[in-house]
């Protein structure tokens, strides 16, 4: 727990005052517990429990570890997620994006801080809808940036000193359509590639970024409606895409979150030459489903192109609120000579937040990484309780079960050599017994055997949606 000399070092002009008002609330400060979690008045889950937003920014130095960080583990950890000011929100995607930071350097945990990003909803408290940029989904890294991203707007630029926000990010004026959340970084060219669908046409436009960070080519792709398509894949020769039946629907517009799942419309993958050089796609239909992620995929020597990703047979039937599915673990194969796909499931269990060793993105990967759920029950969302480590060669699959009340957030996987487990995994943890959070740090080739540093944070960490990690240079 946090020890009393690390309190007076709280600092952040709201953030002491509410942590000695509310986490520590006049008790001893070897007082465990987090203050009580927060219940929404209308029974809405992402406003309860650890998914319930933080009320303000601090910053906490010199963090208590657990067991011992590795002394090469020399960086920034950050999270994204939604975490709405006003403390509502008519869906988990449309809160305000909130950064959370851990910098780590020589075996120390020298600060967390967390940041709202600044945009300009959020300054200038636009409406709840889809359609404000609020930067919550994902931030990412490339040529020199750091960018908090969403899900239909373009960027905001982040600085990694202080998690400060620098503002939209529209690659020197070449961007002029949404980015979405999930962009692909070639591990050998250094190129970012990237789409962006909208409600109105141009539906989808596909993006390149070279590896110095110039937005070279935007190809409108030949498509007749707007899907939302979350997530995408790259191969050596392919941009691959997700045409699922969950759609934008015009109808919808006031509700302010307007997707409608239509699974009449089926669903298909789709590859569109990566070097941006035709509009056109070449389709395969697959059993109709929904998918949020994708773990990576690849070309064989056949030249079939093969998906992984965590499927949901549908999304959102009984309305955008449902989150009670459990995605599975699921593999297609694309085989461009028949124009034909095989599906099958990638293995027992169920599987979302999918992680690769990054270096083996678009190429054929060995170990995949993703998080397991529990059997949902009656709840309306299902919750992680550990992280699964599948070896694709052997089909071996070791997990790391997480203690009773605790659950964690998406896992990232941090190289240290050449295989695709040597190296770290990191995730945020929330401690439901404490109602605090940890950084865990796991050493990949044993991930079973649990967490070999927890670096405990100031408080609770809300649930988010992705983050990376940023070494020192
Ligand atoms: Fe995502």
């Amino acid at each position: 727990m946090i020890a009393r000399r690390d309190l007076f070092r709280l600092a952040g002009a709201s953030g002491a005052s509410f942590l000695f008002a509310h986490a520590f609330g006049g008790c001893a400060s070897d007082e465990p517990l987090g203050p009580p979690l927060p219940e929404d008045p209308l029974g809405r889950w992402w406003l309860s429990g650890n998914y319930a937003p933080v009320p303000d920014e601090i910053e906490a130095f010199d963090l208590e570890v657990e067991g011992s960080l590795p002394s090469d583990l020399n960086g920034l950890f950050l999270r994204n997620g939604s975490n709405p000011a006003t403390r509502d929100s008519l869906h988990w995607f449309t809160g305000d994006g909130m950064l959370h930071g851990v910098r780590l350097e020589a075996g120390r945990a020298l600060w967390y801080r967390n940041r709202f990003v600044r945009t300009l909803a959020l300054d200038a408290t636009m409406p709840d809808n889809l359609a404000a940029n609020r930067a919550n989904t994902s931030i990412r890294a490339h040529a020199g940036k750091l960018l908090a991203l969403y899900e239909v707007a373009v960027p905001y630029e982040i600085s990694p000193e202080d998690l400060s926000t620098v503002g939209e990010y529209d690659f020197a004026g070449q961007l002029r359509r949404p980015m979405s959340a999930h962009p692909k970084i070639d591990p050998t060219t250094g190129e970012m590639f990237f789409i962006g669908y909208a409600p109105f046409a141009p539906f989808l436009t596909y993006h390149v970024v070279d590896a110095r960070g110039a937005l070279t080519r935007s190809v409108e792709v030949e498509i007749d409606h707007s899907s939302m398509m979350h997530d995408f894949q790259i191969t050596e020769s392919w941009a691959v895409l997700f045409d699922l039946p969950i759609h934008f629907d015009t109808e919808l517009l006031e509700s302010g979150f307007p997707f409608r799942w239509v699974p009449e419309a089926g669903a298909r993958i789709g590859l569109l030459p990566r070097d941006g050089s035709s509009s056109t796609v070449r389709w395969f239909e697959i059993d109709t489903c929904f998918m949020f992620h994708s773990f990576n995929a690849y070309e064989t020597a056949e030249g079939r192109v093969v998906v992984e990703g965590c499927r949901l047979p549908s999304l959102w039937a009984d309305g955008t609120s449902d989150a009670s599915q459990t995605p599975s673990p699921w593999r297609w194969e694309l085989r461009l000579e028949s124009g034909t796909v095989a599906e099958d499931r990638l293995f027992d269990g169920s599987a979302d937040f999918p992680q690769i060793d990054l270096r083996r993105a678009g190429r054929e990967h060995r170990v995949a990484y993703s998080l397991q759920f529990d059997d949902v029950g009656d709840r309306e969302i299902a919750a992680p309780n550990g992280i699964t480590k599948l070896d694709r060669r052997t089909g071996e699959r070791r997990v790391w079960s997480a203690e009773p009340g605790h659950q964690p957030d998406e896992t990232i996987f941090l190289p240290r050599g050449d295989g695709e487990d040597e190296g770290y995994l990191m995730s945020m943890v929330f401690d439901g017994t404490t109602r605090r959070s940890y950084t865990a740090v796991f050493d990949a080739t044993r991930l079973e055997d649990g967490p070999i540093a927890r670096v405990h944070m100031p408080r609770r960490v809300p649930f988010g949606f992705h983050g990376t990690w940023l070494p020192n240079l």
